[in-house]
Parts: C-alpha cells; sequence; structure tokens
C-alpha cells in the first residue's frame, strides 16, 4: 500500500498556476497554440507533478513534450527536490510542427537547465537508451498515440525503467492506452496507483461509459484510479 499523493509545495503549484493561467502559447513564428486542444489540463497537471514529486526520481523521461506542460511541472519539481540530473523530453517534431513553443516555454520559467530536449522518435530513442545502460525511475508517455506507438514506448519504457519506477499515461480511455496498460499489468505485473478521483459522481459516470467500450477488466481495475485521463502504474520491485 502506498501512501496519499503529498501535497504540492506552494512554489509548484504557483508555478503551474501561471503557466495555465493564460492557454495561449506563442511560438518562434508568432503562431498560437492552446493548451486546451493537446496538452494535459490543469488539475492533470498537479497530479503528474505529486506523482513525480513522490516519486523524487534519479532520472525521468518523458515521451512527447509539444507545449511543455508536463515538462515543465516535472522539471519545476526537479529543481525544487534539487535533483541531479536533466529531465529527458522526447520530441522530433517541437521545432517543426510545435515551432519550438515548449522549449520557448521552458525557458520562459528559468528551467531550461533542467531539461534535455531529445529531437528523436521514442521508439529509436529508447532501444539505444537501454544498450546505453541509461535507467528511470519515472516515465511520462504522451507521445504518438496510435496502438503501435502506445504499446511500443510501454514495451520500451519498462525496459528502462528501475524496479519500483513510476509510468504515467495520457490518454487512458483510448484503446491504444488500454492495450498497453494491460501488458504492463497482466505480463509485467505493475500495479495502478490510485490517483485522486475528479468527483465520486464524474468518475462513477465514466466508469459506465467506459465498462462497453473499453470492457470489464479496465472499467474495474483502472478506471476508478484515473485522474481525468491519467492512469499511473508503479513497477513491481522484483518480478
Ligand atoms: C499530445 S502532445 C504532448 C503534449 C505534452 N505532453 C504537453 O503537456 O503539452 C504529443 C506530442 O508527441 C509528439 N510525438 C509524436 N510521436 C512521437 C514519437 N514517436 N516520439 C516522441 N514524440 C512523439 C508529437 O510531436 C507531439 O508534440
Amino acid at each position: 500500500m502506498h501512501p496519499k499523493l503529498p501535497t504540492l509545495p506552494e512554489e509548484l503549484r504557483s508555478i503551474i498556476r501561471r503557466f495555465y493561467s493564460n492557454p495561449i502559447k506563442v511560438d518562434k513564428n508568432q503562431e498560437h497554440h492552446d493548451l486546451r486542444k493537446t496538452s494535459l489540463t490543469e488539475s492533470e497537471t498537479v497530479v503528474l507533478a505529486q506523482l513525480a514529486y513522490q516519486t523524487s526520481p534519479a532520472g525521468s523521461l518523458e515521451i512527447g513534450l509539444a507545449l511543455a506542460a508536463s515538462c515543465i511541472s516535472i522539471a519545476a519539481v526537479r529543481k525544487h527536490l534539487e535533483l541531479a540530473n536533466e529531465h529527458v523530453a522526447l520530441d522530433p517534431f517541437q521545432e517543426t510542427l510545435s515551432g519550438s513553443v515548449g522549449l520557448l516555454e521552458i525557458e520562459r520559467e528559468g528551467l531550461k537547465k533542467y531539461v534535455r530536449w531529445v529531437p528523436e522518435r521514442s521508439e529509436d530513442y529508447l532501444p539505444g537508451a537501454r544498450a546505453r545502460g541509461e535507467t528511470y525511475d519515472f516515465v511520462f508517455i504522451d507521445g504518438g498515440h496510435g496502438i503501435g506507438q502506445v504499446v511500443a514506448d510501454a514495451f520500451l519504457s519498462d525496459r528502462v525503467l528501475n524496479a519500483g519506477g513510476v509510468i504515467v499515461f495520457h490518454d487512458g480511455l483510448l484503446f491504444s492506452t488500454l492495450a498497453a496498460i494491460k501488458y504492463l499489468v497482466q505480463e509485467c505485473e505493475y500495479v495502478p496507483i490510485n490517483l485522486p478521483s475528479d468527483s465520486t459522481i464524474k468518475s462513477m459516470l465514466r466508469r459506465g461509459k467506459y465498462l462497453v467500450k473499453l470492457g470489464p477488466w479496465y472499467a474495474a481495475h483502472v478506471v476508478p484510479k484515473m485522474h481525468g485521463s491519467l492512469v499511473a502504474l508503479r513497477k513491481p520491485l522484483s518480478n
């Protein structure tokens, strides 16, 4: 049994509040990107930061930098806890499709030295990371959302995650994420972490709706533990 998620220190909470106070982010070409379209909600970002804060990871990695909502929260935790390594953020399309908007936001928050952006696809970077002996205690998966991509991300992330480490998924109600989570829970003995529920009625309605779409196993074992569309899993200490 793991303890309830810790409350975030006010310094971290205020960084997230400030980041969300203006949801429109401007890229290097003066084009506008709306946080509400593809990024985590503010409340999901707070829970992601709480998970990172609780884990206090020696190594952390995320797949899918985009507007950097997730990256800023994890990097801010690293800074606050004075953790030694940089947070690794993979995204091959940051400069092209996103106009470097995430990198600009990281710089605006004064977090540049806490982040190492890698412009590579997760499926290319992670096998090399494993071969180099890179390991992580905290991985956030929010890259491509096709079934092959999310399952590959889960499979390859597992190979660089230390025992007892945490993997967090965004978009937990997609079939692709379900497939990845089923792999980690049913074949690798990961355990879903109970995240704070949004509201009891909301979570019960969601559970009913997804009972049919995603099947009874997921509705019973995973959906009740989600926060928004976040799912967090802990790797067993040994398997
Ligand atoms: C939903 S967005 C991520 C949102 C981000 N976490 C945030 O908080 O703003 C998905 C991102 O994944 C990136 N992506 C897509 N395929 C990828 C891959 N194979 N490896 C790494 N990143 C990928 C896309 O370029 C896109 O920026």
